[in-house]
């Protein structure tokens, strides 16, 4: 017999990625709480810059989407993310505050408030998980909490659960694969004859780019991807700056035609590996020959091969940015607190 049970909602930011999850909680309710037992509440909405909601009998998310589209603020309640996450009827917290690589906030205060509460967190937000993976796993474990952050990595395309549940008992010694959808589209419609600035505005229309495009042109949001996966994946630790880092903000348009006249495409590459010391990773522009498998991954999709002992090689290509892409995977993981 199947238990129902509703689960309070917290939402820390509300912005493409949070905005992506409520459609998809909107859109599909009736089957989320029917197929998988999920029925959700939204307790908190609250932003940095069009304030906040709270209600304890639920917020209409629908509501809050037009709102959102229209550019009004959400609410007028005087909370702070802070304050929500503790609140009693809060039972998940969604992290989907910006990401910022240095100091991790705001949503790493957040996080650690609702954690160190017994409250989960469901994130895709990379500072937190970057800079203090570590506390945030022990605080879960002590706590009796679940901390997931499957849209981390390639947005909702499975990365880390497949590779911690799914290839569960594999040893992996390798990642390597295409991890920067803004970069990667960027350089496919490079190719296709658009100039850099005009691919990466569509980049950032798209939803793709991170609030600071810089992240993602200069390779960090590649790197930090790649830090989680030593870190997750391969089970060695490492800072950001062990990770080896080159973007594709010095790669010219007549660099990428180059490369096709020579047979070849040029893919921000990011790698994670196994060494005798510990870990390798690093992220950099490479050019890959029209036969390689990671040559036909174009505009945001994004492909990652784990190098295993039990299966060789597995390989999984989807989605590697977007509103409902990334809005996915905090809904896998939800599901899988719920
Ligand atoms: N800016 C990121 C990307 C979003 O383009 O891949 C997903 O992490």
């Amino acid at each position: 017999m199947r238990v129902e049970s509703t689960v309070g909602l917290c939402f820390a930011g509300f912005g493409n990625v949070g905005q992506g999850l409520a459609r998809i909680l909107v859109r599909k309710e009736r089957e989320l709480a029917e197929r998988w037992g999920l029925n959700c509440r939204t307790v908190a909405v609250v932003t940095r810059t069009r304030g906040a909601a709270v209600s304890r009998d639920g917020l209409s998310l629908a509501e809050l989407l037009a709102r959102a589209e229209r550019g009004e603020q959400l609410g007028t309640d005087r909370i702070t993310p802070v304050e929500a996450a503790l609140l009693p009827q809060t039972d998940v917290v969604l992290d989907v505050t910006p990401t910022n690589l240095k100091t991790g906030e705001p949503g790493l205060s957040v996080t650690r408030a609702a954690l160190g509460s017994g409250r989960s967190v469901v994130t895709s937000n990379k500072g937190p998980v970057s800079l203090a993976l570590e506390e945030l796993r022990e605080l879960a474990r002590e706590r009796g909490a679940c901390f997931r952050f499957e849209g981390s990595v390639m947005s909702g395309t499975p990365s880390l659960n497949l590779a911690m549940e799914s290839l569960a008992g594999c040893d992996i010694s390798h990642v390597q694969g295409i991890v920067n959808g803004t970069t990667n589209y960027i350089l496919t419609r490079m190719e296709e004859g658009c100039e850099y600035g005009e691919a990466l505005a569509e980049a950032q229309e798209k939803g793709y780019a991170e609030a600071d495009p810089s992240g993602d042109v200069d390779g960090w949001d590649a790197a930090v991807k790649a830090q989680i996966l030593a870190s997750v994946v391969l089970g060695s630790p490492i800072s950001l700056d062990a990770v080896d880092r080159t973007g594709i903000s010095s790669i010219t348009r007549s660099d990428v035609e180059a490369a096709a006249s020579r047979g070849r495409r040029i893919k921000l590459i990011a790698r994670a590996a196994r060494t005798a010391g510990g870990v390798s990773a690093s992220v950099s522009p490479t050019e890959i020959p029209l036969a390689h498998p990671l040559a036909g991954v174009g505009g945001a999709t994004n492909a990652l091969t784990f190098t295993t002992d039990n299966l060789r090689d597995v390989t999984i290509i989807g989605p590697g940015a977007g509103r409902e892409e990334t809005g996915q995977a905090l809904l896998s993981d939800l599901i899988a607190v719920a």
